[in-house]
């Protein structure tokens, strides 16, 4: 089992749930994070901290995000982990409510 940040975080990227991790699990792209299935703890204590309701354990991850289990374990080999929480993106508020966001990831 692992925890997965789904499409809310892309381009918001609010960072608060890198503060709480104790295993700093969390790893950071441009305009999104990623958590690493094989460093993530399972504790859960990221959930609540996400403003925008981007983080799910695995097995709960809604139908229709199910893609982001796999991106973010292949994400996570490549992008550096992240320990601090820094400033949101400057559009985060505009993007908190757009769906269907996924091509707006940026990978490098
Ligand atoms: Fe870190 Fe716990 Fe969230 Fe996993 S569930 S990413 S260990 S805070
Ligand atoms: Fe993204 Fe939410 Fe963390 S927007 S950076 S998963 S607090």
């Amino acid at each position: 089992m692992t925890y997965v940040v789904t499409e809310a975080c892309i381009n918001c990227k609010h960072t608060d749930c890198v503060e709480v991790c104790p295993v700093d699990a969390f790893h950071e792209g441009a305009n999104f994070l990623v958590i690493h299935p094989d460093e993530c703890i399972d504790c859960g204590v990221c959930v609540p901290e996400c403003p925008v309701e981007a983080i799910y354990a695995d097995a709960d991850v809604p139908a229709g995000l199910q893609q982001y289990v796999e991106l973010n374990a292949e994400l996570a080999k490549d992008w550096l982990p992240i320990t601090r929480k820094v400033d949101p993106l400057p559009e985060a508020k505009h993007w908190a409510d757009v769906r269907d966001k996924l091509q707006q990831l940026k990978r490098a």
